[in-house]
C-alpha cells in the first residue's frame, strides 16, 4: 500500500487525510494517509523518518514547516521557488526528495471552477507572508492584468514584490487600496481566524470589486466575506476549495492521476458546516 502523510503543528484539524482517501477511492488506488504532529524544531528529522519507509511515496507539509520543507527538498518547481515554500514532497528515483508548491495552482483552479475570470482583472492581494508569495506567479500566469500587494507591514510587501520582479506586481499602502480599484480581492492573511478584517472595505475600495476570496475557511462565512457581501460584492469564496485543489495537484504529482474535486468540495463543505 502506498503511504502518505501530512506534517504540521498543530495537525489534528487537518482535512487532508479525508481528501486524499476520497481521491484514492475515486481512482482505485489503495493508500494510507496519516497526520503527523512534528515538534516545532523537528520537522526535517520526522519527514526523513517517514520518507525512509519503503512504501512511502510522499507527504504534504503545512504550517509552520513549509520553509523547512523547502530547505529539505531538491526544488525544481518554479511555484515552490517563487514561494520559497514547499507543501508537497515526493521521493525521487535516486534517493532525492523533490519539493513542490501546489497552493497557488490550487487557488487559481478554485477561482476558475467558481466561474471567476482572472484574465484581464486587477487583483489586490492582502498579506505578504508565505501564503501570499505562493499565489503570485500562478495568478499572473492566469492572466491577471495587475497584482497589487498591500500588507500591514509595508516593507514586507515591498520585499515580496521585489522578489517577484514583474512589472505587473505593485505595492500599495493599506490606507490607499481604494486607488487600485480592484476587481478581485484576495485575503491571504490569517486575520479571519481572529474574526478580524485584514483591511478596510469602506471608502470606495469595493467600487469595481465583484469577487472577494478568503484563504481561511470556517464553519460559516468569515467576517471579511460577510462585510464584502453587505457592501454589495457579488461573490465571496472561502479557502476550502483551494485546500481541495492544492491536494488534487499534489495527488497528481504523486500518482499521475487527476481526481475530480467537485464532489469532494461539496462533501467537505457540508461536513465543516
Ligand atoms: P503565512 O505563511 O500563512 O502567510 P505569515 O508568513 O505569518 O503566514 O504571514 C502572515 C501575514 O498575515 C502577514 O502579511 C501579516 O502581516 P504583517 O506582515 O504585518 O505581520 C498578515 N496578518 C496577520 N494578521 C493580520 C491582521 N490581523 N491584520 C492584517 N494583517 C495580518
Amino acid at each position: 500500500m502506498k503511504k502518505f502523510a501530512v506534517f504540521g503543528n498543530p495537525i489534528a484539524q487537518s482535512l487532508s487525510p479525508t481528501i486524499h482517501k476520497m481521491f484514492a477511492d475515486q481512482v482505485g488506488e489503495s493508500i494510507s494517509y496519516e497526520k503527523i504532529l512534528a515538534p516545532e524544531d523537528g520537522f526535517i528529522d520526522a519527514a526523513n523518518v517517514f520518507l525512509a519507509q519503503k512504501d512511502a511515496v510522499g507527504c504534504n507539509v503545512t504550517m509552520p514547516f513549509k520553509l523547512d520543507a523547502f530547505n529539505l527538498a531538491k526544488v525544481d518547481d518554479q511555484a515552490a521557488k517563487d514561494a520559497q515554500a514547499v507543501n508537497t514532497l515526493m521521493k525521487g528515483d535516486n534517493g532525492d526528495v523533490l519539493g513542490y508548491n501546489t497552493d497557488g495552482i490550487g487557488l487559481v483552479n478554485d477561482l476558475l471552477n467558481s466561474g471567476v475570470e482572472i484574465k484581464g482583472k486587477r487583483v489586490l492581494l492582502i498579506g505578504a507572508g508565505g501564503a501570499a508569495r505562493g499565489v503570485i506567479s500562478p495568478l499572473l500566469e492566469a492572466g491577471a492584468a495587475s497584482l497589487t500587494i498591500a500588507n500591514r507591514t509595508k516593507a514586507k510587501a515591498e520585499e515580496v514584490a521585489n522578489a517577484a520582479s514583474n512589472a505587473k506586481v505593485q505595492v500599495v499602502s493599506l490606507a490607499d487600496i481604494a486607488t487600485v480599484k480592484p476587481h478581485i480581492i484576495i485575503n491571504s492573511t490569517a486575520a479571519s481566524l481572529n474574526n478580524e478584517l485584514p483591511c478596510s472595505l469602506q471608502d470606495g475600495v469595493l467600487d469595481k470589486c465583484d469577487v472577494v476570496y478568503d484563504m481561511v475557511y470556517k464553519n460559516s462565512p468569515t467576517r471579511f466575506m460577510r462585510e464584502a457581501a453587505t457592501l454589495g460584492v457579488e461573490t465571496q469564496i472561502d479557502g476550502l476549495g483551494m485546500l481541495v485543489e492544492q491536494a488534487a495537484e499534489a495527488f497528481y504529482i504523486w500518482t499521475g492521476k487527476r481526481p475530480h474535486t467537485k464532489h469532494v468540495i461539496e462533501y467537505l463543505k457540508k461536513a465543516v458546516e
